[in-house]
């Protein structure tokens, strides 16, 4: 009996020995100290074992299962140890790895090009003022000196809530509401969204930005116009530019004209940029119309005064040389991000 006691409790710590996972040990449990496991077994025995012998073998029992239960413990703390060692191993974290970068907003071309123009007129002397975008049609057309029957009133061009009420189609409006406050010398740009009902295309959007400028004071002319634009082409687009005037129409100036410039790409040689001629046109101008001045309560005989209207996406896309508008309108991060 003393024997077999001694060789179960060998072939047991072997195997525990041996054993590489907790469920492995556990099995071993159950095969030598389980209800039916080789230690029970041996007990069975017991009603062999001589009387006086008896309290002998059963502590020596006591010492095997004892023995078994302090190795089994034993083994488990070290397989659990190693378990957490390895899983600690696996979640490691590289401090080292470069950081994810976070997406965040990025400033739009236009509004980038927009501070670039506010910035050279308020170094004039300008004041940068808004007006609404939902206008009445007296101020978008009619106080402009564009009469009921013009073209640009038709509804193809003009997105109308009521008959009295529209989105503007220009920010010329803000001269007329500025005008009308009657506080003199003016000097101010009125940047803002204007509505058309164009159909969408490189060059064509129904919503878009337009950049109004009026200059009213006394003794101003036709040469403090050309001087001021000038001046705006070459800190906008450098040093070297130069520009020309050609006569055109506007109800609310005369005269009137579209101011071009050199390209900047060729200096005026001429290529893709400027189509071969040279030149871009990049806004129009004019004398504000006595009419106009009137209708807003402004002495034509006291005062004079010009005004311009530079279209916003133009310059940006000449700026920085796109060639579809509809990229300004999308707001992919991945084209913004360029700028
Ligand atoms: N409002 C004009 C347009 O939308 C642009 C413009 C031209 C504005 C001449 C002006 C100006 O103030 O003097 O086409």
């Amino acid at each position: 009996m003393k024997e077999k006691l001694q060789a179960i409790r060998e072939e047991a710590i072997k195997k525990m020995e041996e054993s590489d996972a907790l469920d492995k040990l556990n099995e071993i449990r159950v095969a030598y100290l389980g209800k039916k496991g080789k230690l029970t077994e041996v007990m069975k025995g017991m009603k062999d074992v001589a009387a006086e012998e008896r309290p002998k073998v059963g502590q020596l029992v006591n010492d095997t299962r004892k023995a078994l239960e302090e190795k089994l413990e034993e083994i488990k703390n070290e397989l659990a140890a190693a378990a957490r060692e390895a899983k600690m191993k696996e979640e490691v974290i590289d401090v080292t790895l470069p950081a994810k970068k976070n997406n965040v907003g990025h400033r739009h071309p236009n509004t980038i090009a927009l501070e670039d123009v506010e910035n050279i007129f308020v170094g004039m002397g300008y004041e940068v003022v808004e007006g609404p975008e939902i206008e009445y049609d007296y101020y978008n057309f009619e106080a402009l000196n564009i009469p009921a029957n013009h073209p640009a009133k038709d509804e193809q061009d003009t997105f109308y809530i009521n008959d009295k009420i529209v989105l503007r189609t220009q920010t010329s409006p803000v001269q007329v509401r500025v005008m009308e406050k009657g506080k003199l010398p003016i000097r101010v740009i009125a940047p803002g969204r204007v509505f058309r009902s164009d159909e969408v295309d490189a060059t064509h959007s129904p919503s878009f930005h337009q950049i109004e400028g009026l200059v009213i004071d006394k003794n101003i002319t036709f040469a403090d116009l050309k001087g001021t634009l000038a001046e705006f082409a070459k800190e906008m687009f450098g040093e070297n530019t130069k520009v020309k005037f050609r006569p055109h129409h506007f109800p609310f100036t005369e005269p009137s004209a579209e101011m071009d410039m050199t390209c900047f790409k060729c200096g005026g040689k001429g290529c893709r940029m400027c189509k071969g001629s040279g030149w871009i046109e990049i806004l129009g101008c004019g004398m504000v119309h006595p009419k106009v001045l009137k209708m807003s309560g402004i002495d034509p005989e006291e005062y004079t005064g010009f005004a311009f209207g530079i279209g916003l996406e133009r310059i940006t896309l000449l700026k920085y040389e796109i060639d579809d508008m509809r990229l300004l309108y999308e707001n992919d991060t991945r084209f913004l991000r360029q700028f």
